[in-house]
């Protein structure tokens, strides 16, 4: 089984770390992680290329996540909140599977979506309601090929961090167990 995680947050060993580190503990097989922030991967500026079927006219490290993405049995998207959504760098990163959206559609064939996903959040507690985040995150593992999709969120990461939140490290684990037996 191999596990791509895509992770939004800029802070190592921060609340995110955290529960993607549960994760990790529990999820067998190859695990490999990308850091949005330090990736470089340009926002999509929908020149409408790929409508055409000419692929994505920007050549940087999304062809190499492209393929990871495909060859992955479960993707899971890790951020933290920031101003109720998934952080920049994540969100520019996604954005470039427009390309991949744009090339199913030209061809007219759906997503198999046969791939497990999982939605990581942490929250300081600004916004309580993490629904925005969730939503748009779904939305993307999708998009990726993921149809078996869990969430988990730590909220409130100011008063409580994200290692401490047994609840949120548990339901962590929990679906990395639940792909584990999926995946086997
Ligand atoms: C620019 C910015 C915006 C933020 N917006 C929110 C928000 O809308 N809701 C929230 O609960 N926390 C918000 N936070 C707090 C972070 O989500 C929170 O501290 C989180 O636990 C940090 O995770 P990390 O350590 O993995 O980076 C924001 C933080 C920053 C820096």
């Amino acid at each position: 089984m191999y596990t791509l995680i895509l992770n939004g947050s800029p802070r190592r060993g921060g609340d995110t770390s955290a529960l993607i580190g549960a994760f990790c503990r529990e999820i067998r097989g190859q695990v490999e992680q990308i850091d949005a922030y330090g990736m470089k991967i340009s926002p999509c500026v929908d020149c409408r290329r790929c409508a055409g079927g000419g692929g994505c006219v920007l050549n940087d490290g999304m062809q190499e996540i492209y393929e990871k993405v495909r060859m992955a049995q479960v993707l899971v998207l890790a951020s933290p909140l920031y101003f109720s959504t998934l952080t920049g760098p994540l969100l520019s990163l996604c954005s470039r599977f427009q390309a991949q959206y744009m090339a199913r559609q030209k061809e007219k064939r759906g997503w198999e979506q046969t791939k497990g996903g999982l939605v990581l959040l942490t929250g300081g507690g600004s916004t309580k309601d993490p629904s925005c985040a969730f939503q748009t995150a779904r939305i993307v593992l999708r998009e990726m090929g993921a149809g078996q999709i869990r969430q988990v969120a730590s909220i409130g990461t100011d008063h409580l961090p994200a290692r401490e939140d047994e609840e949120a490290l548990r339901q962590a684990m929990a679906a990395a167990r639940e792909f584990n037996s999926m995946f086997a």
